[in-house]
């Protein structure tokens, strides 16, 4: 049986919470390097994962031929870098969002990806989870009609530290809901209009119960878009979610019914359906299946080693990564001119 030989570069936080655990359950999938900077970090990835081996250069993960694909797991201040180089050793990629700090930055990444013939993929876990797909279903069968309006909530603590700011709230977490909106409806977003971006006062922002300072960067947003297919959207997001408040949710209007989503990887989807006449049908009442039945994180990190194994397509890539870069850039645009900017082309 092939599998493919990954190297993993960053065992913190997400990697040991979610990637990991997963990624050891795909069959086709050798945990072969481990890497941090900080060495019980790796070691301890090494004996909890089962990698052959760990090291502290992630020079030693692209200089081993054996090696098929790189996981990058650091924060976003080496994502190009590391991209970059992966890219030049022939590397399929498996990036943590935010994918780049900005346009220019995205464009160097996607340039060195397709030059080298390289696979990446964002971790846009939202959209493979079991709910998310479960909606993304009904939108297709046309059981809730056409849809004519999203309202997409992405909300979360503000980030640990300023690094610096994880390129804001809009690219940090705001990437997630960018993504399913366009994964569940099947369209792109193409005009934006920025009702509201961060107060920018001079708060500390720790009177929030922020643990960073930033001010000056954008904390909040809510977006006003226009989808390809002329549905509407409203996305929130917000740094300032606290405990107990929803981090997620993802409400789907169509002209027969209403998906509602929340917390998607706990399977908390609802749909109600109406009659022409306006009456409820009971009927379609629905729930997602309980995750436990699929690992949390199987499904989105074995479509991506099946793709590279059958050379199939079915994982987000580079050019959806870099769609909330194009969606920020035209929010930013927007706040300045106070008019519906388009998304531009890459
Ligand atoms: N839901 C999500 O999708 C989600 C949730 C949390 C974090 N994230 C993203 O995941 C990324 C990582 O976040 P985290 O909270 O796990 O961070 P973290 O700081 O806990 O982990 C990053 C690790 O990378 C290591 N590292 C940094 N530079 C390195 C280098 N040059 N070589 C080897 N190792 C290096 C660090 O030592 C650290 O252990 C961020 O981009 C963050 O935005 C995504």
């Amino acid at each position: 049986m092939k599998k493919i030989r990954f190297g993993v570069i960053g065992c913190g936080s997400i990697a040991n919470e979610y990637h990991l655990p997963a990624l050891q359950r795909v069959e086709n999938a050798q945990l072969v390097w481990a890497c941090d900077l900080i060495e019980e970090r790796a070691q301890k990835a090494k004996e909890d994962f089962g990698f052959e081996k760990y090291t502290l250069d992630y020079h030693d993960i692209f200089k081993d031929e054996s090696i098929d694909a790189v996981c990058i797991f650091t924060k976003i201040e080496m994502h190009a870098t590391l991209c970059i180089e992966a890219a030049a050793a022939g590397k399929h990629i498996f990036s943590q969002k935010p994918f780049a700090y900005n346009i220019e930055e995205g464009r160097k990444i996607i340039r060195a990806v397709e030059a080298a013939g390289v696979r990446l993929t964002p971790s846009f876990m939202h959209s493979y989870m079991d709910g998310s797909i479960a909606a993304r279903k009904i939108v297709e069968e046309g059981i809730i009609g056409e849809v004519r309006h999203i309202r997409m909530r992405n909300a979360t603590k503000n980030p640990f530290d300023t690094a610096p700011s994880y390129g804001g709230c809009m690219m940090d977490i705001g990437c997630h809901g960018m993504d399913l909106i366009h994964t569940v409806s099947g369209a792109d977003i193409e005009e934006v209009f920025a009702l509201h971006l961060s107060p920018r006062d001079d708060t500390p922002r720790q009177a929030f119960g922020e643990k960073a300072d930033l001010n000056g960067v954008e904390n909040t947003a809510i977006l006003n878009y226009r989808l390809s297919n002329g549905a509407t959207v409203f996305h929130e997001i917000f740094w300032t979610q606290v405990a107990q408040t929803n981090r997620f949710e993802m409400e789907i209007y169509g002209t027969k019914g209403v998906v509602y989503l929340y917390n998607p990887h706990r399977s908390d989807i609802v749909y109600y359906g109406w009659n022409l006449d306006g009456h409820p049908r009971k009927d379609i009442h629905w729930q997602a299946a309980p995750v436990e039945e699929n690992f949390f994180g199987y499904i989105h990190h074995k479509t991506f080693v099946d793709d590279l194994l059958n050379g199939t397509y079915n994982s987000k890539t580079a050019r959806d990564a870099f769609v909330p870069l194009q969606v920020v850039e035209a929010a930013r645009r927007s706040f300045e001119t106070g008019r519906i900017e388009h998304v531009l082309g890459i």
